[in-house]
């Protein structure tokens, strides 16, 4: 949340059916900001979420996917378990970030990607705007992609010229990533090198959408 960058995300999380709501909870509850692994499981159980079963999160193309690349150990951005990310802004100005993946597949056990480490998959700053990454974590978390883009709108960017020159830093590194983003005004941009990236916006009653 841009208001008082107050924030809550989990990482590593057990199966849980909506971890975003978990995440919402811990900002909430105020006392932390990132929870991981069974302690995330043991405070989504304390606030009344139920676990579910690996099962339940598994579609049929994820599994097809993974048993195509079983034993390459290859990181591809954009790979099963897809991020999704939502950026809003408010009348009163107020702007807020929400970021939730599966991960990248062939990762290895106790990897953290981007999303839930703020300033590399997230962040919202009322100073500036928020920003949502997809792509390759650990290329965003190199070069803290969204912290990048919002540090850039706090200098008076527009969200388009913000989202754009972050995504130019990645060059830095052959990184790959998607950005969304909105400003405090509520002007919303959306960029990326990957080879595509599904994205939808409403600004002042108009819908837009593209890939
Ligand atoms: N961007 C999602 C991840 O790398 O985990």
């Amino acid at each position: 949340s841009g208001e008082g960058l107050r924030a809550g995300a989990v990482a590593a999380l057990p199966p849980f059916k909506n971890p975003i709501d978990i995440a919402r909870a811990l900002l909430d509850r105020g006392e932390h900001v990132l929870l991981a692994a069974e302690g995330a499981a043991a405070f989504a159980r304390e606030c009344g979420f139920a676990p579910c079963s690996r099962e339940d999160l598994l579609t049929e193309q994820a599994l097809a996917r993974w048993k195509g690349m079983r034993g390459a150990r290859r990181v591809e951005a954009g790979s099963p378990g897809g991020t999704v990310g939502a950026v809003a802004c408010d009348a009163a100005g107020h702007v807020a970030a929400a970021t939730s993946t599966g991960g990248t597949a062939g990762k290895r056990s106790g990897r953290v990607g981007d999303t839930p480490v703020l300033g590399a998959g997230t962040y919202a700053d009322d100073a500036g705007g928020a920003a949502s990454a997809t792509g390759k974590g650990e290329d965003i978390l190199r070069i803290t992609l969204t912290a990048t883009a919002i540090a850039r709108l706090r200098e008076g960017a527009s969200a388009a010229e913000a989202c754009a020159k972050a995504l130019d830093d990645l060059a830095r590194i052959d990184g790959l990533a998607g950005l969304i983003g909105v400003d405090r005004w509520g002007r919303v941009a959306e960029t990326r090198n990957t080879r595509v990236m599904p994205w939808a916006a409403i600004a002042s009653g108009v819908e837009s959408a593209g890939a």
